[in-house]
């Protein structure tokens, strides 16, 4: 009998170490100095849950493939820099705009901050959405999209970002930018994106938008 006590005190001390551990890797990765400044605009642990700031995107949970890749286009200029964005946050940045503050990072960095926002949980943007218009945007995500954004955009398996869940005003100005050229995108996706007309892009913005809760 006593024997068994002692057993199932092991047991507790054994599970309660485990469940140290675990919690402890859940949290993720700490965060690089230099990820300061992001958590500005990006919110904290880079989830944007202020829908005042609609247009800059949630980074957390993406891959850390396409977190650094975007760090090293914006260092490239190969997509807008957001220079108004910057203007009107009152926090002192270290940078005028998006492609100034990549560029400013040590050689290090990309992959850090990549590797530390991947390791976040991405949480959907509380917004509600249009179901008949979602529905539209369904049928043209399963012709279109879902072979390299499966799961309604909500993996971060790949190389591309989330979008289920991502604010809408951000979407809509991606997809405007990727339709127009006016920033870097896989060969085989402009094509794609050039058939759009500005309806097809709110349908498209209203389903990833529906389908926030319903992913995560
Ligand atoms: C002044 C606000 C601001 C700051 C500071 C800022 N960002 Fe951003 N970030 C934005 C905006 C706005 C966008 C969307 C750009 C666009 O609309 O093309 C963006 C986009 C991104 C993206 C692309 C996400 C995607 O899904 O395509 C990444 C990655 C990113 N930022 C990382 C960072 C990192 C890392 C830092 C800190 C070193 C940082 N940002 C600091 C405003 C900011
Ligand atoms: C051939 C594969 C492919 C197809 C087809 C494709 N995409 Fe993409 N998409 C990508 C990749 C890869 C990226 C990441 C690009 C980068 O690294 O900048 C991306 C990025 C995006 C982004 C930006 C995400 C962010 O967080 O900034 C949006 C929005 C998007 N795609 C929407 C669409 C829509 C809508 C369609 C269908 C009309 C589509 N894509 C079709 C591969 C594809």
């Amino acid at each position: 009998m006593i024997q068994a006590k002692r057993h199932s005190n092991l047991l507790l001390i054994f599970g309660f170490v485990c469940f140290l551990i675990f919690s402890g890797e859940a949290s993720g990765a700490e965060a690089p100095d230099a990820a300061d400044p992001c958590f500005e605009c990006h919110g904290d642990q880079g989830v944007n849950k202020d829908s005042e700031k609609d247009g800059i995107p949630t980074i957390a949970g993406a891959s850390a493939f396409f977190l650094e890749n975007q760090i090293l286009i914006f260092q490239k200029e190969a997509r807008p820099c957001v220079e108004k964005v910057f203007e009107n946050t009152e926090e002192d940045l270290p940078a005028d705009n998006h492609c100034d503050l990549a560029k400013d990072l040590s050689e290090e960095d990309p992959r850090a901050l990549a590797d530390y926002f991947a390791s976040q949980e991405f949480v959907p943007a509380d917004q509600s959405a249009d179901p008949k218009l979602a529905k539209v945007g369904e049928k043209i995500h399963k012709q279109r999209c879902d072979k390299c954004h499966a799961e309604a955009g909500s993996l971060a398996l790949d190389d591309a970002g989330i979008l289920a869940g991502q604010w809408k005003p951000y979407l809509l100005e991606q997809l405007r930018n990727y339709k127009e050229g006016k920033r870097w995108q896989p060969e085989k996706m402009q094509p794609k994106m050039e058939e759009l007309d500005e309806k097809d892009i709110e349908a498209l913005a209203e389903y990833y938008i529906s389908q926030g809760s319903k992913q995560f």
